[in-house]
């Protein structure tokens, strides 16, 4: 196994190992290597639905989503689709699932249909964030609560006709949460910034007008160019990420073109 580091901060392309059949000698380095590097690219890996949440089992249990459509005969193995008629309502930078009391720790996302132009992913490292903040910052936000909504992100669905309908099971099944805007690594020990724009409500605590700015100034930190790193999908393409360490945005830049990836995520400890 190989790898080549793709920007200063985060990921790593890793080649020389097939995911099909990886040992779990393999599949060792890989976890290590994820620990290092936050998220790993992998070209050629053809992996079929049964292969993907063999790969996925390997980092935890895993998880369904209460909105995604799944592959037949495969509840873990979520659909995401972008098509002209129904485009990807997913722009914000975000950690998966956050409004879950124990969010995933890694994401397995497979490229199945991939536009000859645009429909990139990126990836920008909450540890790297976590250690570009001032001294001060990182006392301030060290004993700071957020709140974490599944209605929050999905607000623009709920909008649709029909959306809280369809939608209400999920919300019943997904009260708000509350995780440490600062979170240790379980593995690494590491700390890093857990707050998203696309899940997280408020900080506890402190005035809405407080919380506002703090989580603003989080978001547009989060995101500098320094801390982040873009990959250019091929079908048959695999990324793991950290889930716990990482945030990612699709760059929806392909219309009037379709994209489809299968993603699978394994469950996390609870943050803290
Ligand atoms: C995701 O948000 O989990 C998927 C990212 C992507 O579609 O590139």
């Amino acid at each position: 196994m190989d790898f080549k580091r793709v920007a200063g901060a985060i990921g790593a392309e890793v080649s020389g190992v097939d995911l099909e059949t990886a040992s779990s000698e393999q599949l060792a380095e890989v976890r290590s290597l994820l620990n290092e590097h936050e998220v790993l690219f992998f070209r050629n890996q053809p992996l079929s639905p049964a292969q993907q949440t063999r790969l996925a089992r390997v980092f935890g249990p895993l998880q369904t989503h209460p909105a995604y459509g799944t592959v037949e005969g495969y509840p873990e193995v979520m659909i995401l689709e972008s098509t002209p008629e129904n485009p990807s309502k997913i722009e914000a930078w975000h950690s998966d699932m956050t409004f879950r009391q124990h969010p995933p720790s890694v994401t397995v996302l497979r490229g199945m249909l991939i536009p000859e132009v645009g429909g990139d992913t990126a990836f920008a490292s909450m540890t790297a964030a976590y250690n570009g903040l001032s001294k001060g910052m990182q006392r301030y936000l060290e004993d700071l609560v957020a709140v974490h909504d599944f209605a929050h992100g999905f607000r623009e669905s709920l909008a649709e006709p029909g959306g809280r309908e369809r939608l209400q099971s999920a919300l019943d099944a997904n009260p708000p949460v509350r995780h440490p805007v600062i979170q240790t690594h379980p593995e690494t020990g590491k700390r890093v910034i857990f707050v998203n724009s696309l899940f997280t409500t408020h900080i506890e605590g402190v005035s809405p007008l407080e919380s506002r700015e703090i989580l603003g100034f989080l978001y547009q930190h989060c995101v500098q160019p320094e801390y982040t790193c873009r990959f250019r999908w091929q079908t048959d393409s695999v990324v793991l990420w950290d889930n716990r360490s990482t945030q990612h945005k699709p760059v929806n830049d392909f219309l009037p073109a379709s994209r489809r990836l299968h993603r699978v995520v394994s469950e996390g400890d609870r943050p803290y």
